[in-house]
């Protein structure tokens, strides 16, 4: 069952979203060759901590950090540790925010130093494909135009869309229903009420759409070992359109 949430609710989840935002300010400030993926969940959950709210991914079915960095060939997962950035990679970051009972959710991916062109053009098609998704979180809209609209952004690039992992609901739990496909068929799939909120978080592979997870159990790659890249925001559809609570007018994301 959906819950739809009630304004103070939403801006509740608003709320929690402004301080993962916040944190992944920091984190791209943070940014540079040398730096380890520790040291950036290190400076998202200290400041996660300092703002009253707690770091939704830690311990998380046993997750065992805040954050979530995935580089390069990482689709989805990454475990932050001792490997350094290097110029060249490009790093996805997902910072997800429990406070006052609501979790908010987001994810950035960034370039480390000068990428080259096709991994750009991949950062880029996901972002735009993203976008698509929130604009069609249109109330009375269905489900499938949000799934067909990212699909075709991303296949017209000749990349593909990851199945395996999917968008949330997302509110009292950090992941709740509906279940959003970042695939799938438009004018299909269940109607869009207000109140409404999920996540829109499409992973895009360079390759193939196929996954396969290491034996850490979390992290998850490419099959073919090409590069993959994620951008998100959480979304609440409401009477008069999206509204993109992990968004905020003073910040780049
Ligand atoms: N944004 C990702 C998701 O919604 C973050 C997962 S956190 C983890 O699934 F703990 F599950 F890794
Ligand atoms: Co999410």
């Amino acid at each position: 069952m959906i819950h739809l949430k009630s304004k103070d609710e939403i801006e509740r989840i608003r709320a929690s979203c402004r301080i993962a935002a916040d944190a992944m300010v920091l984190v791209q400030d943070a940014l540079v060759p040398g730096v380890t993926t520790a040291a950036l969940d290190e400076i998202a959950d200290n400041y996660i901590r300092s703002q009253g709210g707690v770091a939704s991914a830690l311990g998380y079915r046993g997750f065992p950090r805040s954050i979530c960095v995935s580089i390069n060939e990482v689709v989805v997962h990454g475990i932050p540790g001792p490997r350094q950035l290097l110029a060249g990679d490009i790093l996805s970051v997902d910072i997800a925010v429990a406070k006052d009972g609501y979790h908010g959710d987001m994810n950035v991916s960034f370039a480390i130093g000068t990428i080259d062109a096709d991994a750009a053009r991949l950062i880029q098609a996901t972002r735009q494909a993203m976008e698509i998704g929130l604009q069609a979180s249109q109330p009375g809209a269905r489900m499938g135009d949000v799934g067909a609209g990212i699909q075709q952004r991303v296949e017209a690039e000749g990349f593909s869309v990851v199945r395996d992992f999917c968008g949330h609901g997302i509110g009292r739990a950090f992941h709740e229903e509906p279940q959003v496909l970042h695939f799938g068929t438009a004018g299909t799939g269940r109607r869009l009420e207000p109140g409404t909120v999920f996540t829109v978080e499409p992973m895009i592979n360079a390759g193939v759409p196929e996954v396969r997870i290491l034996d850490d159990q979390w992290t998850a790659v490419t099959a073919d070992g090409l590069l993959s890249t994620q951008f998100e925001h959480t979304v609440a559809v409401t009477e008069y359109g999206p509204d993109i609570l992990s968004r905020f007018a003073d910040l780049p994301f």
